[in-house]
């Protein structure tokens, strides 16, 4: 089975959950601690093995192309003062030159639509999808378990969690078959069920090996839930065709589009940090 070296991140998103903040700041810019979300999804997907990084961007997103540059003036001022770690990590935080590749979705028509316009980058191979807003704090890399289990099965194969029953209506969820240690065999997929009708409460977060075959289903799938083309659809025909499989992966997920999410994700990942922990421990005592 080959490795999987492209990975696609739709952010065209408007990222109204997080207003007045995502007006004009991309959501994917949003500071966990004092890294942009987008940046943990560039560096899970790097450490999975990706090289090529394809980013499907719509109006407004173009701040995180710079993001991913050079700023010629910030690094030579750095260099001058000798804040020499500093500038290694923006260094280390861009990848090669030639391995980031922006394309627009020009009409917001849904996730799957934005996952085929990466069709022509992509080709005929199989590739990773993540979605930036869902930050998964891991041991190991969360995309990095599921190429293991892509590399062991052959498959395709969607990170899942159970998540309340009143929350079904957020998420794909999985009609689950066989289980096979963290491995779940998948034999349906419905796209953000109401919980009286969720097939169970296994639900799909955002990442992705998929096989390249997903563009032509995708190209075929009509509009679905909330009148959008559904990523969700296209894999319930590939699993039609291919095997298929939900990795309950190891890690904590946060949801960092919503406020709430968003605000346990800064602070589970400043608590991580040793140099911040103590003193974030000591306030957070304070307010509560
Ligand atoms: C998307 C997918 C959904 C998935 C979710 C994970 O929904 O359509 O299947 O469960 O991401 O975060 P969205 O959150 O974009 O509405």
């Amino acid at each position: 089975m080959g490795r999987i070296r492209k990975v696609v991140f739709p952010i065209a998103g408007l990222g109204t959950r997080m207003l007045p903040a995502t007006k004009v700041l991309p959501k994917e810019m949003l500071p966990v601690v004092d890294k942009p979300v987008v940046q943990y999804a560039v560096e899970e997907a790097a450490a999975a093995g990706c090289e090529l990084f394809v980013f499907v961007t719509g109006r407004g997103k173009a701040l995180i192309e710079d993001h991913f540059d050079r700023a010629f003036e910030l690094f030579e001022t750095l260099r001058r003062k000798q804040r020499e770690e500093d500038l290694g990590e923006l260094e280390r935080a861009i990848p090669a030159a030639g391995s980031l590749v922006y394309t627009r979705q020009q009409a917001p028509l849904g996730l799957g639509h934005a996952v085929w316009c990466a069709r022509h980058i992509v080709g005929d191979e199989p590739f990773a999808v993540v979605l930036v807003d869902d930050l998964i704090h891991a041991r190991v890399p969360c995309l990095k378990q599921l190429v293991d289990a892509h590399a062991e099965t052959g498959a395709n194969i969607v990170a899942v969690m159970e998540v309340p029953k009143e929350h079904t209506d957020r998420y794909g969820i999985v009609v689950p078959g066989r289980e096979r240690g963290r491995l779940v065999e998948i034999e349906g997929f419905v796209e953000k069920p109401k919980p009286e009708e969720a097939p169970s409460r296994l639900a799909v977060v955002g990442r992705y090996v998929l096989s390249g075959r997903i563009f032509e289903l995708l190209a075929k799938t009509k509009p679905g839930s909330g009148g959008e083309i559904q990523l969700t659809d296209a894999m319930a025909a590939l699993l039609e065709e291919q095997p298929f499989f939900g990795l309950r992966f190891e890690g904590r997920r946060f949801d960092c589009g919503d406020r709430l999410g968003y605000l346990e994700a800064v602070i589970a990942f400043a608590l991580e940090r040793p140099e911040l922990a103590a003193g974030l421990h000591a306030a957070l005592r304070r307010f509560l």
